[in-house]
C-alpha cells in the first residue's frame, strides 16, 4: 500500500445515496478526460508523462545534477507557482523542511523569484557572498516579473563574480523548447536548457525538468519517484469509484462542497509536508477557482496549528471539511525518555515512539472534529520518498482534472491570474496604449 483513502470519518456526512447520485457526473468527467474531448484538453501531457517521459532529456538532468553538484555550494533556483512549488515540496518531502541545515552531501538549495521582496533578495545576496553558486532559471512564459527580477540580478552576480564563460556553465534554464526571451538568451549565451513541454502547465509540470533538476540536484532518486507516478497511473486507471480512490476523492469533494462546505483543509502532522500542501493549494485552487465557483483549499500543519487554528475548525463556521495525511511510517524512531521525578506527568508515555504519539494525535483529532462537524477525508501514506513523491502527485493531479470536470470547469487555464499583472504593468508606467488606458482608470481610484 502506498496510499489509500479511509473514508471512516465520512460517516454521517456522506451516504451511498450521495455516491450514487454523482456517479453519472463521475461518468461524465471519466470520458472528457479519456478521451480528450473535455475544456483544456491541450494539456493533458501531465497524464502520459510518468511513462513517456523523454528518456534523453531525463538522463541529461541526472547528469547536470551531478555537474552542479560539484561546481556548487549553493544552488538557486528561479520560480514561481507551479514553476517553484513542485520542486520545493519534492526536496522537503523527500528529505525535510531543514534540508539546508543538516549535513550533507549535495549544495544548500535556496529558492528565489517567488516573490518580490526586496528583503528576501538581498538576504540570499549575502547567504550567496564567498560561496559558488549555480542557478536554474525556470519560467515556461519567460517573461514572469518575479522570476526575470530574480534572474537579472543573480546573473549580473555571476558574470561579476566568474566571468562570462564561467557562468554560462553554471546557469541552467528551464524553458519553452523553442520560443522565449529566455530560450533565445540561452541559445545566445551557450546555458544548458530543458524542456517545460507543451502540453503541461506550470501547476502539473512537477514530474518534468521544471521539477526535476532541482530535485535531482538535492540527492533525490528521479528515476524512482517518475516509477511512483507510474504506478499511481496504473493503480488509478478503472472508471469505477470503488476501485479508484482518486475519482472517489474527487466526488467526495464536490459532494462535500453541494452540501455548504466550501472550505477544504489539508492537513498533515509532518512539517516535511508543509510546502506538498502549499503545491496542492496551488493546484485546486488555480484548477477550480473559476466561473465563481470552486472549494478553498488551504492547509495546516498539526499538532502545530492545533494551538492556532483547532479553536476554528472545531467550532467555528461549519464552512469545511479536512483532507488528512496520514503518514503510517516515519522516517525516524525517537522513544520518549523516562524521567523518573515525572514533572510533567508524561511517564504513562515513556519508551514509547513519538511517531506513535503523533498519530494518535491525528486519531484523537479526527474524532473531535468530525464530532464538531467537519468531515474529513483521511489520505493514509505508507513513507516518505521519492516514489511516494512520485504517487501522490499523480494521485493529487488526477483527481484534480476530475473534480475540476465535476464540478464544470476548466481545469487547465488560470485566466484570472493576469489581472493583477495588468494592473501592476500599467502602475509602473510600462508603455502601451492599454498600459496607459488602464492606468487612467486606475488613478480615478487610488
Ligand atoms: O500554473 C501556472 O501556470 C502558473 O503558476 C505558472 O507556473 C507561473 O505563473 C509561472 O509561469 P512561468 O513558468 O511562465 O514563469
Amino acid at each position: 500500500m502506498t496510499l489509500k483513502l479511509n473514508d471512516k470519518y465520512l460517516k454521517g456526512f456522506v451516504s451511498e445515496a450521495d455516491y450514487n447520485d454523482i456517479a453519472p457526473k463521475l461518468a461524465e468527467a471519466h470520458a472528457l478526460l479519456s478521451s480528450r474531448s473535455g475544456q483544456g484538453s491541450d494539456f493533458l501531457g501531465w497524464t502520459e508523462l510518468p511513462d513517456n517521459y523523454d528518456r534523453v532529456e531525463v538522463e541529461r538532468i541526472i547528469k547536470a545534477a551531478e555537474r552542479i553538484k560539484k561546481m556548487c555550494d549553493v544552488f538557486i533556483t528561479i520560480g514561481i507557482g507551479g514553476s517553484y512549488l513542485g520542486a520545493r515540496a519534492a526536496v522537503e518531502f523527500c528529505t525535510s523542511a531543514r534540508y539546508n541545515a543538516l549535513p550533507k552531501d549535495t549544495p544548500d538549495i535556496y529558492f528565489s523569484g517567488n516573490d518580490i521582496s526586496a528583503s528576501s533578495l538581498a538576504e540570499l545576496l549575502k547567504i550567496c557572498e564567498g560561496k559558488d553558486i549555480c542557478i536554474n532559471v525556470i519560467s515556461k512564459s519567460g517573461t514572469t516579473t518575479e522570476p526575470a527580477i530574480a534572474f537579472r540580478i543573480f546573473r549580473k552576480l555571476l558574470e561579476e563574480k566568474y566571468g562570462k564563460e564561467e557562468s554560462a556553465r553554471r546557469i541552467f534554464v528551464t524553458t519553452d523548447r523553442a520560443k522565449g526571451k529566455l530560450k533565445e538568451l540561452s541559445d545566445k549565451n551557450g546555458y544548458e536548457t530543458f524542456v517545460v513541454p507543451d502540453d503541461v502547465g506550470g501547476r502539473f509540470s512537477v514530474l518534468t525538468p521544471v521539477g526535476l533538476l532541482p530535485i535531482a540536484v538535492a540527492g533525490i532518486d528521479i528515476l524512482d519517484m517518475l516509477k511512483g507516478a507510474s504506478d499511481a497511473k496504473a493503480a488509478y486507471s478503472s472508471e469505477k469509484m470503488s476501485e479508484n480512490d482518486a475519482y472517489k476523492y474527487a466526488c467526495i469533494r464536490n459532494i462535500l462542497l453541494s452540501k455548504g462546505k466550501s472550505v477544504e483543509i489539508l492537513a498533515t502532522y509532518e512539517s516535511s509536508l508543509a510546502m506538498t500542501a502549499e503545491w496542492w493549494k496551488q493546484l485546486y485552487g488555480e484548477s477550480e477557482g473559476k466561473d465563481n465557483k470552486g472549494i478553498y483549499p488551504s492547509s495546516v500543519t498539526f499538532t502545530t496549528d492545533l494551538h492556532s487554528l483547532g479553536q476554528f475548525i472545531q467550532q467555528g463556521s461549519r464552512i469545511m471539511f479536512e483532507t488528512v495525511i496520514d503518514l503510517v511510517n516515519a522516517s525516524d524512531k525517537t522513544l520518549i525518555p523516562d524521567d523518573p521525578l515525572n514533572l510533567d506527568g508524561l511517564n504513562f508515555i515513556s519508551g514509547k515512539d513519538i511517531h506513535y504519539v503523533n498519530r494518535t494525535a491525528f486519531t484523537a483529532t479526527a474524532m473531535a472534529h468530525t464530532d464538531g462537524g467537519v468531515p474529513n477525508i483521511v489520505l493514509e501514506l505508507e513513507k516518505r520518498g521519492a516514489y511516494e513523491f512520485g504517487y501522490l502527485v499523480y494521485f493529487f493531479e488526477l483527481a484534480c482534472a476530475i473534480s475540476g470536470y465535476i464540478l464544470g470547469v476548466n481545469p487547465f487555464n488560470q485566466p484570472g491570474v493576469e489581472e493583477y499583472k495588468k494592473n501592476m504593468f500599467a502602475l509602473l508606467g510600462k508603455p502601451g496604449e492599454d498600459n496607459e488606458k488602464r492606468r487612467a482608470e486606475l488613478a480615478k481610484k487610488l
